[in-house]
């Protein structure tokens, strides 16, 4: 699929979450040097695709989503070269690479939002962002009643009086998207990666760039959820799709299918579409599924309805499961098997397939982090109630019987828990019983066999309550999501099943069987 136009319509593609994933240089924090040396294992796995969360110039108050310089490495994470050695020795490899861009916001520490707090009320950089005089007597009460979505008010106050909206930390104030200047900025951004060779970008919030106009109270002052769809005067607005229409016109000037992914918390599948009009992005994290129970008929309605949204447009379905920003699935799942079923699933669907780093392990949430050493915002400021970030952000173990399980050789920034030696890279390879090579085995079917991926649709089968059961041409996908075993007719012959299938006429509990028929 690797060099085809459309590639991204039936792409695999996997989330490296830099700081987590392989530490070259023994400080305990991943890097690119580190993510360079683990492509071949990634190409081993058989994804098409690599998306990496941000490794941009950060004082990491958000993990690298409150970005100084967008043109900039980290030093945490290496320099300008090691990125462009990524984006080479991953094209060599026939792998594609995925930058995070993060435009809603950026750093309180970017050289505009300094000039804009250094210069003043009034002068031009405060224009860039959404900088307000206060409410009340001496202007003590923020502009409006928005809530930060990590806690608290979505405004604080600067020395000289006034106050600027953050929609995340204060760290990370929001940009004024009305502003030529900032739109002439991210075009320039994009073009710097797709020069660089990036072959697309996840847009972080994609959906929060426009705000209403006069930023209008709430009118209530309910405690606001990343995760909550609401219709928020924040959240896709219309306005938005006018900026992904002048981004898409970048992406096509440049050869070989670069592509727009939308994080777009919408209110419905319909609103999602919206950002995948043929003339916007390309695709969007399908986060109904990923808020979809381990259930039947939950999982049969969230995937009719994603295929029946996105096929209006055009756009290819994505389904994920897990995320940086969620907890792991085979913790929210309940077992190791449900999140084993819950793979073989997903990668069974037509469209494509987002797979956080460390699920093709079945790692856990880790989730009795001590409270030193935890790091996300959203963990401080709702004081330990709903910030549970850091517990699917824990280092990936590759190898080896102490921590870090290979992961580098000076520790890890976030401790592993003693279980994963047995979840290592090297313990589970060559186990065909192992999760990975259940991952492994998928991605190698789903590559050979024409009929997974392709189309924009399933041909239901009838089943017994709690089992799913599809055709997709001489392909057939059953999953029982019950806890006891079902008795079903053998649909033909078993390709890969995520429990040992003893009998062919009987689905394990909590499994998903691919058969040829
Ligand atoms: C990212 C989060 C980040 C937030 C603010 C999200 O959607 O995925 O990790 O904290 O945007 O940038
Ligand atoms: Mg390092």
């Amino acid at each position: 699929t690797g060099t085809q136009p459309g590639w991204w319509r039936e792409a695999v593609i996997y989330q490296v979450y830099p700081r987590s994933f392989a530490d070259s240089n023994g400080d305990g924090m991943g890097d690119l040097e580190g993510i360079r040396s683990r492509l071949p294992y990634l190409k081993e796995l058989g994804v098409d695709a690599v998306w990496l969360s941000p490794f941009y110039a950060s004082p990491q108050a958000d993990a690298g989503y409150d970005v100084a310089d967008y043109r900039a490495i980290d030093p945490m994470f290496g320099t300008l070269h090691d990125a462009d050695a990524v984006i080479r020795e991953a094209h060599a490899l026939d792998l594609r690479i995925i930058v995070d861009l993060v435009p809603n916001h950026c750093s309180d520490q970017h050289e505009w939002f300094k000039q804009a707090l250094r210069e003043g009320p009034g002068t031009p950089l405060r224009e860039r962002f959404h900088f307000r005089p206060g409410r009340g007597a001496g202007g003590e009460e923020p502009p409006n009643d928005w809530e930060s979505i990590f806690g608290g008010p979505a405004w604080t106050r600067v020395p000289d009086g006034e106050w600027y909206l953050h929609l995340f930390a204060p760290e990370q104030p929001d940009f004024n998207w009305e502003h030529p200047a900032v739109q002439d900025e991210f075009r320039s951004i994009l073009r710097f990666w797709l020069d660089l060779g990036a072959d697309g970008f996840r847009i972080d919030v994609a959906h929060g760039l426009v705000k209403a106009p006069g930023l209008p109270d709430l009118g209530r002052d309910e405690q606001l959820k990343l995760l909550g769809n609401q219709v928020l005067p924040f959240f896709d607005q219309d306005g938005v799709h006018e900026i992904y229409r002048s981004w898409r016109l970048v992406l096509d000037e440049y050869a070989g299918d670069r592509i727009g992914v939308a994080e777009a918390w919408t209110p419905s599948a319909d609103r999602t579409a919206m950002y995948l009009r043929p003339d916007e992005l390309h695709q969007a994290f399908n986060f109904h599924y990923l808020n979809t129970d381990w259930d039947a008929e939950a999982l049969r309605g969230a995937i009719d309805d994603s295929l029946d949204s996105m096929r209006p447009v055009g756009a290819p379905t994505t389904w994920v499961l897990s995320n940086h920003d969620v907890v792991r699935h085979r913790t929210r799942f309940g077992s190791l098997e449900r999140a084993r079923a819950a793979a073989l699933l997903m990668l069974a669907l037509p469209g494509s397939a987002y797979v956080y780093q460390g699920e093709e392990l079945g790692l856990p949430e880790v989730t009795d982090l001590p409270d030193e050493v935890r790091q996300d915002p959203s963990f401080f400021k709702a004081n330990g109630q709903d910030g549970l970030r850091d517990g699917c952000r824990v280092p990936i173990p590759w190898s080896g019987e102490e921590a870090p399980y290979g992961f580098g050789t000076g520790g890890s920034w976030l401790p592993q828990p003693a279980e994963w030696a047995g979840l290592s890279v090297a313990a589970q390879t060559g186990d065909p019983a192992s999760t990975l090579e259940l991952y492994r085995a998928a991605l190698r079917i789903r590559r050979a066999h024409p009929a997974l991926g392709a189309g924009d649709g399933v041909e239901w089968l009838p089943a017994p309550e709690g089992v799913l059961a599809f055709r997709r041409g001489d392909f057939v996908c059953t999953a029982n999501t019950t806890d006891v075993p079902v008795r079903l007719p053998a649909p033909g012959t078993a390709l890969l099943s995520s429990t040992d299938l003893a009998e062919p006429d009987l689905l394990p509990a909590d499994s998903t069987v691919w058969w040829q028929g």
